[in-house]
């Protein structure tokens, strides 16, 4: 898919307050810092439009970007980072968990993990979340270029094992660098599938 347009649309602390939920949506979440920011400007080959950071809390809102005048992509706050403060932990949480669970436009989660960590309870907790209120979610390996090939690979498989105790069934997966482009051309085409699965939904609007 080409991304001719890609547009800042607006920022909310309230999921209320987001654009109408007509056309179709996919979000962006992980612990902060993980690369949210940072993969959505990869996937639309802009270097800023949404906002990163090194310092973990940078992504404070419910941020919409239309893409080719379709569909949304949303970057929103990061979970659980311990240096962040406990109020703001809060907040976030509540802006998220208010977003996932009303949201009725939201076809797709990402659920963004650093490729170097083993799967964490947090990322874990909130996957579990997802899955007993039905959303729907992929899960995204990010930072793939801070690792060699074999312990890419080796980082992966473990991660998959760790997952199979809780699912019988893994999530669909995709292993990206925003440094050097990986994944792009996958995650894209998934969103696209997507779209064409929802594509009769969204039009009898
Ligand atoms: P919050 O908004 O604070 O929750 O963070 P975020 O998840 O949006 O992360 P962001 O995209 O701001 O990136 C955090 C840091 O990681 C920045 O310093 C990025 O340059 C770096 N980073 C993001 N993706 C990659 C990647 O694929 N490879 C490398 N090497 N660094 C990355
Ligand atoms: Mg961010």
């Amino acid at each position: 898919m080409q991304i001719e347009h890609a547009d800042f649309v607006m920022s909310n602390s309230d999921y209320k307050k987001a654009p109408d939920p007509k056309i179709p949506e996919y979000a962006f979440i992980g612990r902060s810092n993980v690369g949210k920011s940072s993969l959505i400007n990869m996937l639309v080959n802009r270097k800023s439009l949404a906002k990163t950071s090194g310092t973990p809390g940078k992504t404070q809102l419910i941020n919409h970007f239309l893409i080719n005048k379709h569909w949304y992509l949303v970057d929103l706050p990061g979970y659980g980072y311990a240096k962040v403060p406990k109020s703001q932990r809060e907040k976030f949480t509540k802006m998220i968990n208010g977003y996932i669970l009303n949201r009725s436009n939201l076809v797709n989660m990402f659920v963004l993990v650093d490729v170097r960590h083993e799967l964490q309870q947090i990322d874990l907790e909130f996957m579990q979340f997802l899955g007993a209120n039905q959303i729907p979610f992929s899960i995204i390996f990010t930072k793939a270029d801070k690792l060699t090939a074999t312990k890419l690979e080796k980082a992966i498989a473990s991660y998959t094992e760790s997952l199979k105790e809780f699912w019988e069934t893994l999530p669909p997966y995709h292993i990206t660098s925003a440094s050097n482009q990986m994944g792009k051309d996958e995650v894209l085409k998934a969103i696209v599938q997507m779209n064409e699965s929802v594509e009769k939904h969204f039009k009898s609007l």
